[in-house]
């Protein structure tokens, strides 16, 4: 049987990590589809035209190495803004969301333009503050020299970006559960999600 459980929101809010808990606590499969857009951002980057890219993108590609670099990134940031990249992916993230044994979608529309009839859907969001370093911890880890500001800057373009884009902007669908994680640690958050998800069975 099919059962689809939508999880948008943006970067650094711990929707990544949820959404593989929730995908393992229901025995789902999970599809980051924000590699989807990675995965056609490094064709482009490779030089390949980004329509092609979309057009021809098979699952393997989602497996390609690099395909979280910050280069990368920016690149599917660019190809996502594009109308007839983000319509060559949906029929994969259909079918992808209508197996059987249930599926965990994760994204920015998924709720909204992906499978507006998930039987569940969850907005995972924090504070720009809290995201921010969160991502900045990250950088540090990954050896990477930074400072706070410039990435809490980043994060507030980001997100301005990402919810003022005319073709499907980030935003949580009428009918989703909106998850705060700014004061909840991973196990929380991911307590109150599988909680969310089995209100809405
Ligand atoms: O979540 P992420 O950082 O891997 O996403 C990479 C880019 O793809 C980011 O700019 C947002 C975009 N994206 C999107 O537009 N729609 C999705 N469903 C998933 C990601």
């Amino acid at each position: 049987m099919a059962f689809t459980i939508a999880i948008d929101g943006p970067a650094a809010a711990g929707k990544g990590t949820i959404s593989q808990a929730v995908a393992a606590h229901f025995d789902f499969a999970h599809l980051d589809t924000g590699l989807l857009y990675r995965a056609v951002g490094k064709r482009m980057l490779d030089g390949m035209g980004p329509l092609e890219a979309a057009q021809t993108l098979t699952a393997s590609d989602l497996e390609a190495e690099g395909l979280r670099t910050p280069d990368v990134a920016q690149a599917a940031s660019y190809v996502a803004a594009i109308p007839e990249v983000r319509a060559a992916l949906v029929d994969f993230q259909r079918a992808f969301a209508r197996r059987d044994g249930g599926a965990v979608l994760d994204g920015r529309d998924i709720g909204t333009v992906i499978c507006p009839e998930a039987e569940a859907k969850l907005f995972v969001t924090a504070s720009a503050e809290v995201r921010a370093r969160r991502r900045y911890d990250e950088l540090v880890k990954a050896g990477v020299t930074t400072d706070y500001e410039t990435v809490l800057n980043q994060t507030h373009e980001r997100d301005h970006r990402d919810s003022t884009r005319q073709d499907a902007p980030l935003r949580p669908a009428d009918d989703a559960v909106i998850l705060d994680t700014s004061k909840l640690d991973i196990e929380a958050a991911i307590s109150a999600a599988v909680a969310a998800v089995n209100s809405m069975r």
